[in-house]
């Protein structure tokens, strides 16, 4: 076999058998198959899409390049849940405490930022002393012992995605609905949890920016997870946004902690209830209804907090950082961006809002870049606010100001004004199980 020949093959629109997608993922991790080989696969991919036997089969294929974790020394159902990427989406750290103090367990690997939008691992290691490199059986421990444990990706979790994703980021085939959708699937199933909940963002801060694409690749993604033997379901959450208003990974933190003391924006409230319910309803717990009362309760009552204190401190975080948020790092500088003529703020350009923060130190411009934990953006207007001319639409920071000229400017240029008050947009947009679409 040659991958000459697979090239040619997918450049036609033809799908490719199991055995050649054998071929060629295993190549490509034992480093047989060039990265230029490759990167024209991928592009011929973008172009011409899979089949779902050939999606089924890549993202298999992927989930098995490296290890296939086996959770069942963890008693009970385990739910994962993965999203597909935003700006200010700190919903892990609310949901997966919240879902524990309900009774189910969640034992969940989370990735660092990718591009513009943050990852939960960064944001967790922001809290002193927090770690999320733990070992297979002090991940279990953790696990059994508290219900809830979200530690980094191990090593060898589908090498094949990790050497795939960081060719694509430099080859402009990142946005591709089966290559999404391969991705996240294999990483899920080989991180072996019984079912899956997917958040797939869809908006301007989002990898997938227009709906009916976002449902399109929802319904893949969980025709995957449900073929591969996995209770799958999939809300499409609005990312026109950013989720809350902060940006940043101490804000972000501390913004949570606002949230589980009972407190915080409504907007991520909202999601994380409706992500935290449908974690419940995979797992058996109860009619949708049903779960949607838990979890508020479970919120309200201050049991999710009291959950996230468990982690933090099984995972030898310095609690009282939680406790008393005031106790965080400050940003050495700050400055506002104001607005520049008065009027209703009609869209906002998220992804430039996270490219923003990342120009502040909130994420990595290179792999090698340090994160700046205490960098990022305080949102101070969101769309359909109104503003005057000079209102401070939101705040800097930093702890270097070198950023600051090109990250305001690229802030002032992700609003847009104008004179009419925009129609509210919904969260949750749609609900996508394996019977069907539910459009709200
Ligand atoms: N998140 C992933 O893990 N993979 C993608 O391709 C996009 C978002």
């Amino acid at each position: 076999m040659r991958m000459y020949d697979l090239i040619e093959k997918k450049k036609q629109g033809e799908a490719l058998t199991k055995e050649e997608i054998s071929f060629m993922i295993g190549g490509y991790v034992n480093g047989e198959i060039p990265d230029y080989q490759m990167s024209a696969m991928l592009m011929a991919i973008c172009f011409k899409g899979m089949e779902t036997q050939e999606l089924t089969n890549l993202t298999l294929t992927m989930a098995h390049s490296g290890d296939m974790v086996d959770l069942s020394p963890i008693h009970g159902i385990k739910v994962d849940k993965h999203s597909t990427g935003g700006v200010g989406d700190k919903t892990t750290l609310v949901v997966a405490p919240t879902v524990a103090a309900c009774g189910v367990k969640v034992a969940k690997m989370s990735g660092r930022g990718l591009g513009h939008t943050g990852g939960t691992v960064d944001k967790l290691e922001s809290i002193p002393g927090f770690v999320t490199a733990l070992d297979e059986e002090a991940f279990f421990e953790a696990v059994n012992k508290i219900g809830v444990s979200v530690i980094g990706q191990t090593g060898n979790l589908a090498p094949a995605d990790k050497k795939l994703y960081a060719l694509r980021d430099t080859t402009a085939t990142v946005k591709s609905v089966p290559l999404i959708a391969a991705s996240i699937m294999s990483k899920k199933l080989a991180a072996g949890s019984d079912c899956i909940l997917l958040d797939v963002t869809t908006g301007s801060g989002a990898f997938i920016k227009d709906f009916e694409e976002a449902v399109i690749l929802a319904q893949t993604m969980v025709n995957i997870g449900e073929g591969a033997g996995r209770r799958t379901v999939a809300l499409i959450t609005n990312m026109d946004t950013p989720l809350g208003s902060a940006i940043g990974n101490i804000s972000e933190v501390k913004e949570v902690v606002e949230l589980l003391k009972g407190d915080g924006p409504e907007d991520l409230k909202t999601v994380c209830l409706h992500l935290a319910a449908n974690m419940l309803y995979l797992a058996e717990k109860g009619t949708m209804e049903e779960c949607m009362t838990q979890v508020k309760n479970t919120l309200e009552s201050g049991a999710s907090y009291q959950k996230f204190l468990e982690l933090v401190e099984t995972q030898r975080g310095d609690s009282s950082y939680i406790e008393d948020t005031e106790k965080f790092e400050k940003a050495e500088f700050h400055y506002d961006v104001k607005a520049p003529a008065a009027g209703y703020i009609t869209h906002m350009n998220t992804e430039q809002c996270g490219i923003a923060s990342v120009v502040l130190g909130a994420g990595r411009e290179t792999k090698e870049s340090e994160i700046d934990f205490t960098a990022g953006i305080q949102i101070h207007k969101k769309t359909g606010d109104y503003v005057t001319k000079d209102d401070i639409i939101a705040t800097l920071y930093s702890s270097s100001d070198v950023g600051f000229p090109t990250a305001a400017d690229m802030l002032a240029r992700a609003y847009e004004i104008g004179n009419e008050k925009p129609e509210e947009e919904k969260l949750i947009l749609a609900r996508v199980t394996k019977d069907g679409v539910e459009r709200f």
